[in-house]
């Protein structure tokens, strides 16, 4: 039997795919595996026996990789499975910038007692006008699943829409409509667009890309989306051009004190992949990961180590062997299982750590899985089957 922990309410269609191998625990000290939204777990403590968390959703910035890979813990994550939600939400946000929706609906709901509304209302919505999206350039960076979802979408908006990802995958250069401007210099985004959107990881080499600089290029009547994280922008340098009149607004969805009730600033409370859909999509889809890995130890999706698919074991037995990505290992691997036959193996690696399955056609004694975990290097050895 399988132990899997919650921290974090997980929708219950994705916890159904558990089957009667799998029991929910409330102690995650002896859990097989973590799942996870937004807890912070930089400073949780883990026991030896998880194997696996996984973030259902795309952001993994409260999760400690590094810190789990070395301790041969396979961290997941869901990308794309509530991009649509996300999607949804960034035009919302720019209709809600183009338009003063907001405000029109705080006056409506401030005259309840209004026995003349329906006049008044033709006399008072001339404040409350905006402008349209479609004509306006949209300028998207990053074009993983959600930026190539938005600029689709915006395309069929009417908008001229930029993109900028000199990372983009293969998949997502498939995906992208054909009108969509290719830009290989970011600040072309910055200088030409009414709209710009974020949508990147929150890495050390992203934190704060939308600053000083990249403002001063930009339109007065330029509009900021956020909807990925919020260290991404500059919140000081935002906030100083909107009250110089250097940009129009600032769209985001994670509120702080500093941006809580700033002229310009329109705020959500992180509401992009709040939605039913996405919220069951990220969770079906942890929880098919997570099954995978712990009954086959296959891997997809994994943000700390590599893919690996072998499917089901058919040999007698199956180990997993978690490394560092260094020299001779696969030789000093062999040279303990000499005396045994290898029917299958797959060696992937990724960045500093590598993952090594292999099937045998006799089952090994517990003193040679012990001997492989000594090799150094080697962080962890799973018996699988
Ligand atoms: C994500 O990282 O996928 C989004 O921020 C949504 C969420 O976790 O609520």
């Amino acid at each position: 039997m399988y132990k899997y922990a919650c921290l974090n309410a997980i929708s219950q269609k994705g916890l159904s795919c558990f089957n009667a191998d799998y029991g929910k625990t409330d102690d995650i000290q002896g859990a097989d595996a973590i799942l996870v939204r937004s807890a912070n777990m930089h400073e949780m403590h883990l026991d030896d026996s998880v194997l696996a968390i996984a973030r259902a959703g795309a952001g993994v910035n409260n999760i400690p990789l590094d810190k789990y890979a070395e301790r041969g813990v396979v961290v997941f994550n869901t990308p794309g499975a509530n991009a649509n939600g996300v999607k949804e939400m960034v035009f919302a946000g720019m209709l809600l910038a183009a338009r003063d929706i907001v405000g029109g609906v705080n006056w409506i709901n401030e005259n309840v007692s209004d026995l003349n509304i329906a006049k008044d209302v033709e006399k008072q919505k001339k404040q409350y006008a905006g402008t349209e999206l479609s004509g306006k350039k949209l300028g998207i960076i990053g074009l993983g699943a959600i930026g190539c979802l938005v600029a689709n979408a915006a395309v069929h908006f009417g908008m001229d829409v930029y993109g900028y990802d000199p990372y983009i995958s293969v998949n997502a250069a498939w995906n992208l409509s054909r009108s969509v401007k290719h830009i290989n210099d970011v600040n072309e985004i910055y200088r030409e667009c009414d709209y710009i959107t974020i949508h990147v990881p929150l890495l050390d080499s992203t934190r704060g890309m939308i600053g000083k600089d990249a403002i001063a290029l930009m339109k007065p009547t330029a509009v900021i989306l956020n909807y990925a994280r919020d260290l991404l922008v500059d919140e000081d340098a935002v906030l100083a051009a909107l009250d110089e009149g250097r940009i129009r607004k600032y769209v985001c969805d994670f509120p702080n004190t500093k941006t809580i009730g700033h002229s310009g600033v329109l705020l959500t409370p992180h509401l992009g992949a709040s939605t039913a859909e996405s919220e069951e999509n990220c969770a079906v889809m942890a929880v098919t990961q997570l099954m995978e890995f712990l009954e086959n130890g296959n891997i997809s999706n994994s943000v700390n180590y590599p893919s690996c698919n072998m499917g089901v074991c058919s040999s007698a037995q199956r180990i997993a062997i978690y490394h560092r990505n260094v020299k001779h290992m696969i030789r000093q691997i062999m040279d303990k299982l000499s005396n045994t036959n290898v029917a299958n193996m797959s060696n992937t690696s990724r960045g500093e750590y590598a993952y090594t399955m292999i099937d045998l056609d006799e089952t090994i004694r517990p003193e040679t899985v012990a001997e492989i975990g000594r090799i150094p290097d080697v962080l962890r050895v799973r018996v699988v089957k």
